[in-house]
């Protein structure tokens, strides 16, 4: 087991920093890239371990990828163009490989196996084996549920179909909308709650339309996806460990250029201004239907709100570091409505309560959130970040306010979304 150790109560954050970029568009541009006709660039991809992972199934199936410094290019193959892969696909730690492949693989003309890491092959894959074989998708996964599934492709006999998002997953929408490219007929996928729609906008960007007509999302297959150039704004659920740190560590004051404010995943901006942090957003530009900005916030005094219905879909990778701010703010804060939080790389909720009461918050576990009670007076300790990256980050920001020191246990895992982060952390101290 390996640890970092953290001082708390030591250094104020200062300065300007850049984010890698998105993790959700990251993928999204590979997969994209891999399928359209033509070189696709990106460029301020994400080369964390779960993107990685993405890059290599390509690579595997035939697509040729190339890296350099902070670009991509992808030397797409067309919707027909992919192989058979030699072995297994790994997907590692990462659902978003898992799930949106999968919608891929069901329209191809070969079998694939999908396999995944510990935490990955836990996690509910029925949610996307049930509407791809709808599709007449052929999907075989261990007690029809988890990993590895066994992928039987049928080129050309999938099917579109109407379909209600039982959980609020824009994994399990990509899922289908990416099956919709191979099927022979529109699909129609509702709704309930909005989540994120980077599929939706970067398939557009690829020249296919997908209309969402009041939560009615339609696609009709498309003939083909032609190449683009791709520019990935920083990722706001990075941007989130430092807008918190920069709001609880008295004297912070940093700006965050370049990130992603697609209002499918600001609901942690509106959460942090109505919890009282000082943040401005200036800078607003768009670059291939993804909106970004810079973000400036400085230390302020936070209160306790209740957070619950629809925003909790566009801040659910949030919720650790949100729950790390609320143990800091005046009162008390209720989360409700994040059941999701469970079926992620680790069971958020637990994880969360339990490690921040043993920094000395009052926690209290719901089936569906949690409720905190601030102020609290956090004492550094061993944490355990159960291997879960955003578990590692939101506790090394809850350390940073902890009294004493603290170790960080598997603090490698961050490498899973953000390998730079505690770098960038160090490079805020002053
Ligand atoms: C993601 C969707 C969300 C999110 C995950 C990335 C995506 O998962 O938690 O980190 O890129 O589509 P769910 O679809 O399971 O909510």
């Amino acid at each position: 087991m390996s640890g970092l150790i953290i001082k708390g109560g030591k250094h104020k954050l200062i300065g300007e920093i850049s984010l890698p970029g998105d993790k959700s568009i990251s993928h999204r541009s590979v997969m994209l890239g891999a399928l359209a006709e033509g070189t696709t660039t990106v460029k301020n991809i994400l080369f964390s371990k779960d993107v990685i992972r993405t890059i290599e199934a390509f690579r595997n199936m035939g697509v040729d990828i190339k890296e350099s410094e902070n670009l991509l290019r992808i030397e797409g193959v067309g919707l027909k163009g992919l192989k058979k892969p030699k072995e297994e696909i790994d997907c590692g730690n990462s659902g978003t490989t898992a799930r949106l492949l999968a919608g891929i693989l069901v329209g191809q003309n070969f079998s694939t196996t999908m396999i995944g890491d510990e935490s990955l092959s836990n996690r509910p894959m029925d949610r996307i084996i049930i509407p791809l074989s709808k599709m007449g998708g052929l999907i075989k996964g261990r007690e029809d549920k988890y990993l590895p599934l066994e992928i039987q492709g049928i080129e050309g006999k999938l099917k579109g179909i109407e379909y209600t998002l039982p959980v609020a997953s824009a994994q399990v929408k990509s899922s289908i909308l990416l099956a919709s490219l191979y099927s022979e007929s529109p699909t129609r996928i509702m709704e309930g709650k909005p989540t994120r729609d980077h599929t939706e906008r970067m398939l557009t960007y690829f020249g296919c339309p997908v209309q969402n007509i009041n939560g009615n999302i339609f696609i009709k297959p498309p003939a083909f996806l032609k190449a683009q150039d791709i520019y990935v704004p920083g990722d706001i659920s990075s941007a989130a460990y430092f807008m918190v740190a920069a709001s609880i560590v008295k004297g912070s004051n940093i700006t965050i250029k370049n990130v992603g404010i697609n209002p499918t995943r600001t609901g942690i901006i509106q959460v942090l201004k109505e919890m009282g942090a000082d943040i401005n957003i200036f800078n607003k530009r768009a670059l291939n239907n993804e909106p970004f900005a810079d973000i400036e916030i400085k230390y302020s005094p936070l209160k306790g709100i209740i957070i619950s219905g629809d925003i909790i879909a566009t801040l659910i990778d949030e919720i650790p570091i949100i729950a790390v701010a609320a143990t800091l703010a005046e009162g008390r804060t209720i989360i409700r409505d994040a059941q999701e939080l469970k079926y992620k790389e680790s069971n958020r909720i637990a994880v969360m309560v339990r490690e921040l009461n043993k920094m000395g918050a009052f926690v209290r576990e719901l089936p569906d959130g949690m409720i905190i009670e601030g102020k609290a007076t956090l004492k550094g300790g061993i944490l355990n970040s159960y291997k879960d990256h955003r578990i590692a980050m939101a506790l090394s920001i809850a350390a940073l306010r902890a009294e004493g020191e603290s170790i960080i246990k598997d603090h490698e895992c961050v490498n899973i979304s953000y390998p730079g982060f505690f770098n960038a952390l160090y490079n805020l101290f002053s």
